[in-house]
């Protein structure tokens, strides 16, 4: 896929809320690349998690497949016979290219792609689920329902992936964390002015929170085991066991 540079708030503009229209699809490989510490990482890992979890004749689901990058790494690492991947997405734009860039692929693992919210996704027989930084746009009194039908329809030993940016509850700390990411941008070729504007997009519909109340949410939606693995300033990611 050519990868096309991310400049949509390079100019001064009249800031709308961030939404994952055709101008994002377009340029969200080099967005989410120069946006999000630890994105190769978490892909990486997501690679290994799916060759330990991965069950046969199981579901493996993507949730917010954006382009399909988690989609296609559980493809790639997939061993197991008589799976399917249902990968989702609610936005058309981001859910055309996925199509694209999956079909320039091969591999041996069905992928049914879905254009939907996934809060209407069905999980059944699931050993794996992916919200990787999705959940962060679903609103927080609502997240709990996500989790709570996410684990209904794993089967035992089911992993789920959860990367969220999230908020220090130490409000020093905190500051700290969105300095360092911001750092990274500026290193990353982003201005002062698209880090700001992108920061008004993303206020009223990107919801953090704590590492402590997401760990929390796991275990009343019904999973037996969650951790952080990894974190990257103000950027993580949970394993979730049922
Ligand atoms: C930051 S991106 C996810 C990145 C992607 N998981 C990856 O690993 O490359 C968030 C995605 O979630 C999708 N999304 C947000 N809310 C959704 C919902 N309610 N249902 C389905 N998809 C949703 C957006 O359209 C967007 O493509």
């Amino acid at each position: 896929m050519t990868r096309l540079t991310d400049n949509i708030y390079a100019s001064e503009q009249q800031v709308a809320d961030f939404n994952f229209d055709q101008r994002v699809a377009d340029v969200f490989p080099d967005m989410i690349q120069r946006s999000v510490p630890g994105y190769q990482t978490i892909l990486h890992t997501l690679g290994l998690l799916t060759e330990r979890y991965a069950q046969a004749n199981s579901n493996l689901y993507d949730l917010g497949c954006s382009l399909g990058a988690a989609t296609l790494m559980m493809r790639r690492h997939n061993k197991q016979p008589g799976c399917q991947i249902v990968s989702v997405d609610n936005s058309k734009a981001m859910l055309e290219r996925a199509e694209q860039h999956i079909h320039s692929y091969r591999g041996d693992t069905p992928i049914d792609l879905r254009c939907q919210n996934l809060q209407d996704t069905e999980i059944t027989n699931a050993s794996m689920v992916v919200l990787n930084f999705t959940l962060q746009f679903i609103e927080p009194e609502q997240r709990l329902d996500v989790l709570s039908q996410i684990a209904a329809g794993m089967n035992q030993g089911g992993m789920l992936l959860l990367s969220e940016k999230i908020q220090h509850a130490d409000p020093v700390m905190n500051d700290v964390l969105i300095d360092l990411h911001h750092e990274f941008k500026r290193a990353n070729g982003y201005s002062e002015l698209e880090i700001s504007q992108k920061r008004t997009a993303l206020e009223n519909v990107m919801k953090t929170e704590s590492v402590e109340t997401n760990l929390q949410r796991l275990q009343q939606a019904g999973f037996a085991h969650a951790s952080v693995w990894y974190q990257s300033y103000n950027f993580c990611s949970i394993i979730a066991l049922k």
